[in-house]
């Protein structure tokens, strides 16, 4: 190469990183998702066994897609109004009412384009940069990003093994200091399973109105819960509506993961920033999925259930099937489509063991550590996935976990 040639290409390429230090500085602080990382791996591999996406593996119901059909025929093709169809956001208030013993008015309910992006507008109504949001740990990777991306700052809250990942309540508050604006809660929670009690509720309530914090609920697992247990929205509890924003969504309670829905309940004058939000981003959730969620919620209900009858099935095959592995143990899952497997005594750490398991044995897991440091210790499995398929992968693991527990004796 000429000289010259060599010193333009310099020239290019320092005017490149210059660019790329100018990008955004919120965004530069997204470190890439651990799950990533896995599927990257996996990626190519055939006669792999997945447990690691986190999405019902059934079709959307029937009587759902038949109205997205039927609206399409219809002609319902153009902008919907920011917040949603009217008579959607009634339907959804009505729900609200009845099934979370949230009282509101369809005014207090905006449609998203999903439950991610219903976090987004709330973090970024509520966060001013260097305020502080209390965040799960291990918990949803999209919570730091998205805490990130406002300029505010994510403070991971410990979740602990030992308390199977229930919240203590009391050292929830040593994470409180004057820049704290938020708590975010998710129960039932991805990754650990764990459903919070009416009582850690109550607390966690007691914290926000003394404090005077905000609640950033995400509920969107409120239909996948196990053995009578009940779910609690927390805005449901007294003085609590007024400083909460719950997000709801489709994605897993009726398998719609790819229609993108989902809602957010919040006091009107929070709703009235997040439809500035809407206007200028995706000014509404698709229209034909808006019909199609209609019919979700306003239609008959046997669906929901008979994909969580599935999931419990699964569920009690999954664990039972790790508890007889030597060096892992399991702790059943309260909701969610989630186990989430204490590896400690297989000596190695979460990370590693995915891996193993995935060049080994051909088994897709996540570990614990892509949901935050508490997670290390843990590997994270979705029952979202087939009988067939949960027996062959248990199969694979404890063929591979003996092989490493044999060794190490
Ligand atoms: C805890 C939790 N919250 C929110 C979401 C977002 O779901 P969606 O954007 O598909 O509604 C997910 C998806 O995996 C999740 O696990």
């Amino acid at each position: 190469m000429a000289l010259i040639d060599l010193y333009n290409t310099d020239i290019k390429n320092k005017n490149k990183e210059k660019r790329e230090l100018e990008f955004n500085l919120n965004l530069k602080k997204i470190k890439p998702s651990g799950i990533r990382k896995l599927f990257d791996l996996a990626q190519g591999q055939k006669d792999l066994i997945s447990f690691g996406i986190g999405e019902p593996d059934f079709i959307t119901p029937a009587h759902i897609r038949e109205a997205a059909k039927k609206a399409l025929d219809q002609g319902y093709t153009r902008y919907t109004p920011n917040l949603g169809f009217p008579e959607f956001r009634q339907a959804l208030a009505n729900k609200l009412k009845i099934k979370n013993s949230i009282s509101v008015t369809p005014e207090e309910v905006v449609v998203t384009s999903g439950g991610t992006e219903a976090l987004f507008f709330s973090f970024y109504t509520l966060i001013n940069p260097g305020d502080e949001v209390i965040i799960p740990d291990p918990g949803f990777v999209v919570y730091e990003s998205q805490v990130n991306f406002t300029g505010g700052k994510p403070v991971h809250f410990p979740l602990r093994g030992e308390n199977n990942f229930h919240p203590e309540v009391n050292e929830l508050k040593s994470y409180i200091i004057p820049k704290t604006r938020a708590i975010l809660i998710n129960s039932p929670s991805n990754p650990t399973g764990a459903v919070f009690t009416e009582e850690e509720l109550l607390a966690i309530a007691n914290i926000a109105r003394e404090k005077d914090l905000f609640v950033i609920s995400d509920e969107l697992y409120e239909d996948i819960i196990y053995n009578g247990r009940k779910h609690i929205s927390i805005a449901s509890l007294p003085g609590m509506k007024e400083r909460t924003i719950s997000i709801f969504g489709f994605s897993k309670s009726y398998a719609m993961t790819g229609w993108r829905l989902g809602y957010l309940v919040a006091p009107v004058n929070l709703v009235k920033e997040i439809a500035k939000l809407l206007q200028n981003t995706s000014v509404c959730a698709n229209s034909i999925t808006q019909k199609a969620g209609l019919a979700a919620i306003e239609g008959p209900q046997d669906c929901v259930q008979e994909m969580l009858l599935a999931y419990s099935e699964r569920r009690n095959v999954l664990v039972q099937g790790l508890n007889e592995i030597k060096g892992l143990s399991c702790y059943a899952p309260e909701g969610t489509f989630y186990a989430f497997v204490n590896i400690k005594n297989t000596g190695m750490t979460a990370e590693e063991l995915s891996i193993y398991l995935l060049e080994r044995c051909k088994v897709v897991t996540v570990p614990g550590t892509a949901f935050g440091t508490q997670g290390e210790g843990y590997i994270r499995l979705s029952f979202a996935t087939s009988l067939e398929d949960i027996k062959e992968g248990i199969r694979r693991i404890k063929r591979g976990i003996e092989n490493i527990v044999a060794v190490s004796e």
